[in-house]
């Protein structure tokens, strides 16, 4: 009897153990964390869209978002990859990087500046989402 209950305990913490692992590695990566990845992207994106259309277009008000945009940028191939066609998905990312790197090299301080990084910002989220996302 006491063995019994020795060996479910045992069996009850190996497969606890094994569930952990299972679930951490499946968090690190995989589906999980590029939607992640890109639910934040799209908060921070739809931010600077709704400060664009509350006239709210200082600079103060959104390089905060393009910074984060930029940061997050850098996961898109530890997340992502492999992905099949890995250099393409690297110029994508890369191109993404670019035009977040221009917007905060001359951080916008107008609605229509705001406006047209806007506009390159979103034209990379597509060229990548248009080849890679399904
Ligand atoms: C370099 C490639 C790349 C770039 C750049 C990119 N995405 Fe994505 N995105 C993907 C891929 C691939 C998927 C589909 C895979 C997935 O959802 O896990 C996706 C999916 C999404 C989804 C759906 C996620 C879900 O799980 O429902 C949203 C929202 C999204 N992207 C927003 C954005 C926004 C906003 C931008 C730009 C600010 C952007 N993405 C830029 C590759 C990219």
């Amino acid at each position: 009897m006491r063995r019994a209950v020795l060996i479910s305990l045992a069996l009850g913490l190996v497969l606890g153990v094994i569930g952990t692992v299972m679930a951490m590695s499946a968090l690190r990566s995989g589906p999980h964390m590029t939607s992640v990845l890109m639910h934040m992207q799209a908060f921070h994106r739809d931010a600077l869209d709704a400060n664009v259309k509350a006239n709210r277009c200082a600079s103060t008000d959104n390089l905060p978002h393009l910074q984060v945009l930029r940061m997050l940028s850098n996961d898109l191939e530890p997340i992502f990859l492999p992905v099949g066609k890995d250099a393409d998905f690297r110029q994508k990312a890369s191109n993404f990087r670019a035009a977040l790197d221009a917007a905060i090299a001359a951080p916008p301080d107008d609605c229509p500046s705001l406006g047209a990084a806007m506009t390159k910002i979103d034209h990379e989220c597509k060229s990548c989402h248009s080849e890679f996302r399904n």
